[in-house]
């Protein structure tokens, strides 16, 4: 692969690759000298359309230990103020030799656009609600390091799955690897169609996390909710909000996963965020910056390989 815009093009073969590579990155990361050539002499710039805390300073974080130079983009002061569009952009960038693109927009399907019309590997770090490839990636790694495999469990995604780029990635990748996937939230936000994906769909929340291996909770997406029906968030809590007196419905090893940010009180209640017994959010945190790394270097090594030619 060329680009990494979504965990739809990607095999089991693909997803599986970037995941053993990630877990040498783990340790890496937990070495004392946190530091690779994997990147050196690349350039690798950073494009966040929309706010960001984990993605961004995970991928700066990552390129700067597999010794790129890392750009960060302030999209806030750039001529895009002054009416640039995001391809003049992006090919302003790729006329400045950039080797790594990594991308955040508010639209979907605005960073796969912008692949076509540059010549360096970009990155999806999240479209709008279409996907965001490497949290479903990072997600998997901490699934497949708590529980030994990443195959034949079951797992329940709880929330705003409408808006969710999270989720839509998440249902792929936790597809192609043959897992069973629960949906589960007011209907309003659990679209019918994801049932084509081959998930369940509830949205009683204790029925649907009854025996499941992992609990993945997800934050309501107001800012993509176009004034549409936005639930009361004391309602929200009381019917779909994550508590002890839920989890219990989930199998008593069942981990607690979110990808943050986290509205405490809200969808999780804060003392379950930070049971270290349960909950695995900060491990997910971790594993960000390792799969980042991972889908990085394999990017380059293709690039190493088939250099592109420069597009007029
Ligand atoms: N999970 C995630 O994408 O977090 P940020 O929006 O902080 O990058």
């Amino acid at each position: 692969h060329r680009h990494l815009l979504g965990i739809e093009p990607l095999s089991p073969a693909d997803i599986t690759i970037i995941l053993d590579l990630a877990e040498q990155y783990v340790t890496l990361n937990r070495s004392a000298r946190k530091h690779s050539e994997a990147l050196a002499g690349l350039t690798q710039i950073n494009m966040f359309f929309e706010a960001s805390t984990r993605t961004q300073a995970s991928f700066e974080l990552a390129g700067k230990r597999l010794g790129a130079d890392v750009m960060n983009m302030a999209m806030q002061s750039s001529s895009l103020k002054k009416g640039e569009t995001l391809i003049d952009t992006a090919l302003t960038l790729n006329a400045m030799h950039a080797d790594l693109l990594v991308v955040r927009h508010p639209h979907s399907g605005a960073v796969d656009l912008l692949a076509q019309k540059v010549n360096c590997a970009v990155l999806n770090a999240g479209d709008g609600r279409h996907e965001h490839p490497t949290q479903a990636l990072l997600d998997a790694l901490t699934i497949r390091r708590a529980k030994g495999r990443l195959h034949r469990l079951n797992i329940a995604i709880c929330g705003d799955i409408a808006h969710s780029r999270v989720a839509r990635s998440n249902i792929l990748l936790l597809g192609k690897m043959e897992n069973r996937v629960r949906l589960i939230g007011p209907p309003t936000l659990v679209p019918s169609q994801f049932a084509e994906f081959g998930a369940e769909i509830y949205d009683d929340m204790r029925e649907g996390l009854n025996g499941v291996d992992v609990v993945m909770m997800l934050r309501l997406q107001k800012e993509r909710m176009d004034g549409g029906f936005i639930p009361s968030e004391r309602e929200y809590y009381h019917r779909y909000g994550l508590d002890a007196e839920k989890l219990a419905c989930a199998k008593p090893d069942a981990i607690v996963m979110h990808p943050g940010p986290m509205n405490r009180g809200v969808e999780i209640d804060g003392e379950i965020a930070d049971d270290i017994n349960r909950s695995v959010i900060q491990e997910q945190v971790e594993m960000g910056v390792a799969v980042r790394m991972a889908a990085m270097d394999l990017l380059a090594r293709n690039l190493r390989e088939a250099p592109q030619t420069v597009m007029a």
